[in-house]
């Protein structure tokens, strides 16, 4: 099944590293980031869980649950989780589905049958607390992903969802952002009463909203 951006994330049971869970009951209230490693036991995927792990702390700060997904049984889930806090430094700290019948994985068109049949690519999916997916991506088994880049995104969703403003090129939390073109002036106006820089018409930018 394709997902799309504004689709509703579909809801599932699994196994997990910290028990069962349902889906949409487990991310209630609360953003969420479900990603899919292509197999327990690979180095790639080690690195990516480490660092994820380290990572908490931002993900809490930002009221977003992370879980992961692999092909693979709940036992090997348990003795991998091992080599990853060994080798990375820090131990998994978000449950991670054991996806071995594949039920999530092609659920969520996780599976490229032209990459391989049998091991997921490297998708990440951010869903809002309304459920619905916003941004999703795919990677090949053979590059691991910039999770500093998932928390730029969050922190880029997060703030479009509480204003009406989008982020420019390589923007960071902090930096000037821009007003949405369904904003017309006269109701921008109304929020920023400073104005705004426009070397543009519709290219007007103002400080991050706090
Ligand atoms: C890895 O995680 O290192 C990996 C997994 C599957 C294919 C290639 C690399």
């Amino acid at each position: 099944m394709t997902i799309h951006i504004g689709d509703t994330a579909p809801d599932f049971e699994a196994e997990t590293t910290e028990g069962s869970i349902k889906f949409h009951d487990y991310i209630e209230g609360k953003w969420a980031v479900l990603f899919s490693h292509p197999k327990n036991f690979t180095p790639v995927c080690t690195t990516e869980l480490g660092y994820t792990s380290k990572l908490k702390s931002e993900f809490d700060k930002r009221n977003v649950k992370v879980i992961g997904l692999s092909v693979d049984q709940l036992s090997d889930h348990a003795q991998w989780a091992k080599d990853i806090e060994e080798t990375q430094g820090s131990a998994l700290n978000f449950p991670l589905i054991a996806d071995h019948d594949r039920k999530v994985a092609l659920l969520y068109d996780m599976i490229h049958p032209n990459a391989s049949d049998t091991m997921t690519v490297r998708t990440v999916f951010v869903i809002g607390p309304d459920k619905k997916v916003k941004m999703s991506l795919n990677y090949p088994a053979s590059t691991g992903r910039n999770f500093d880049e998932i928390l730029r995104v969050i922190d880029s969703l997060q703030l479009t969802a509480q204003h009406k403003v989008a982020t420019p090129v390589n923007w960071k939390s902090g930096e000037d952002v821009i007003i949405v073109p369904a904003v017309s002036d006269e109701d921008a106006r109304k929020q920023y009463p400073g104005g705004w820089k426009a070397p543009r018409p519709y290219l007007r930018i103002v400080p991050q909203p706090k």
